[in-house]
């Protein structure tokens, strides 16, 4: 049989890696696909870079796809059969991704913006015209985990997700833990190392862990996607401080991407979170992503690997190549649904904004060390109903020269309502005795 024709739009880090696996283990993928799977065209703003690219992977110009800077002419072209999209963004990608599909081509593609923020349309667009559109790469770079949350969990009522899912910002986070570094010098070194996004604002500020947390819950939960709805908090605030202090505790700060069935709704959330050290979310460092998810049935399972890079990305979009070359000719109501449930019976029950969620609290205060100060705080948080789970008041520091004395509580809660552990603070900042405004970082059990 013929191979299965690809247009590849994009010849980057991922587009490249794609290229490299495809030919490097061709006779396997061909074996298990039960058809070869060729990148006949690749459209790139730059096609001499892209030559260049190709001749450093060994490619030689006889069997070298064809190079072009024109995208609509691979998207229109009537012999490509899957269009791997590998630009990123929410732009031209967009327009490309769509227009493949009403050219009823299927669609591969690493894009977790795109389908974050646009993700409604374009599963629409793939159903009226009987496509597919392929996102494995998308969430969690090498780890299979749009597989195994569609298919592998399928008989189970997802209870939570959490999961560490952007490596720049978890590389960052153990320098600044492991080393001592602060978060400018660890940012540099994701850069260099490649791991951070173009823009690492989206790294940083936890866009990115939003798009596919966001990916996740729809999946999970049978719901659309929601980016908009997402509580998006990244790390740049972070003080190092609080990091010593919660491994005092027996913390570590991850940024996590949790995603949560709650009583009235669905939580849907980005931060960096305190979880207990001797968790194995805990003990993943470096640029590597893991991902637990929790169902009724299975309890937690875990899920772990590289998150970046070009091979790990590549090796989710040759899976997802592999599943629509054998799913292709098959009925599209016998294919999986894109978010796992069938989307005429996605549900609406609600993204609760962040004044809802329940967590458990750090909060660490700057108090003048007098008499009663601890007392006062105790007592706004028993009037609010907030339990205090543990307490670490440090060593007072002399401030000026008349013997003044400051120091830092730090307060852990039980589990509670945002909106209850907000009021507090409001009350608590109100003390004469507290000097400056109360840092508040939410934590998980993950039990
Ligand atoms: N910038 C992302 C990360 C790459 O650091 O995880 C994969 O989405």
């Amino acid at each position: 049989m013929e191979p299965i024709k690809v247009g590849l739009l994009g010849f980057g880090t991922v587009g490249s890696g794609t290229y490299t696996v495809l030919r490097r283990n061709q006779e396997e993928i061909k074996r298990r696909a039960g058809r070869g799977i060729e990148i006949a065209r690749i459209a790139v703003r730059n096609p001499a870079k892209a030559a260049k690219a190709l001749n450093d992977i060994g490619v030689a110009d006889a069997g070298s796809p064809a190079v072009t800077d024109d995208f609509n002419a691979v998207v229109d072209d009537p012999s490509i059969d899957i269009v791997a999209e590998m630009i990123g963004g929410t732009g031209i990608a967009r327009e490309l991704v769509l227009r493949a599909i009403v050219n009823r081509k299927h669609v591969v593609t690493a894009n977790k913006a795109l389908l974050a923020v646009h993700g409604t349309e374009i599963f629409e667009a793939a159903h009226a015209n009987g496509v597919m559109v392929a996102f494995e790469a998308a969430v969690a770079g090498g780890i299979p985990i749009i597989k195994a949350l569609r298919e592998g969990l399928t008989a189970n009522r997802i209870e939570y997700i959490a999961g560490i899912i952007n490596g720049t910002t978890n590389y960052i986070l153990s320098e600044m833990r492991d080393r001592g570094v602060d978060f400018a010098t660890a940012l540099k070194g994701a850069q260099e190392l490649g791991y951070a996004e173009a823009d690492p604002t989206f790294d940083i500020e936890g866009v990115d862990a939003a798009h596919k947390a966001t990916i996740m819950s729809a999946i999970a939960f049978g719901v659309p996607v929601q980016f908009d709805k997402a509580y998006v908090e990244g790390i740049s605030q972070l003080a190092a401080i609080d990091i010593r202090y919660a491994e005092e505790l027996g913390y570590r700060i991850k940024l996590l991407g949790i995603t949560r069935r709650a009583g009235k709704g669905i939580e849907l959330r980005v931060h960096p979170t305190l979880i207990p050290a001797k968790r194995l979310l805990a003990n993943v460092e470096g640029p590597m992503n893991a991902v637990v998810v929790h169902g009724d049935a299975v309890g937690a399972t875990l899920y772990y690997g590289k998150g970046a890079g070009a091979e790990p990305t590549a090796s989710a979009v040759v899976a997802d190549l592999v599943d629509v070359t054998r799913l292709h000719t098959a009925d599209p109501e016998h294919r999986v649904p894109h978010l796992a449930f069938q989307r005429d019976r996605l549900s609406d029950t609600p993204i609760l904004p962040i004044d809802e969620v329940t967590s458990g609290y750090y909060l660490r205060l700057r108090v003048a060390d007098v008499t009663g100060v601890l007392a006062d705080i105790t007592r706004i948080l028993a009037n609010t109903g907030i339990s205090i789970d543990a307490l670490l008041q440090k060593e007072s520091e002399q401030v000026d020269d008349h013997g003044k004395g400051e120091t830092d509580i730090i307060l852990i809660t039980h589990e509670t309502v945002e909106k209850n552990v907000n009021a507090a603070i409001a009350d608590i900042e109100a003390l004469r005795t507290v000097v400056s405004k109360v840092t508040k970082l939410r934590m998980e059990t993950l039990n």
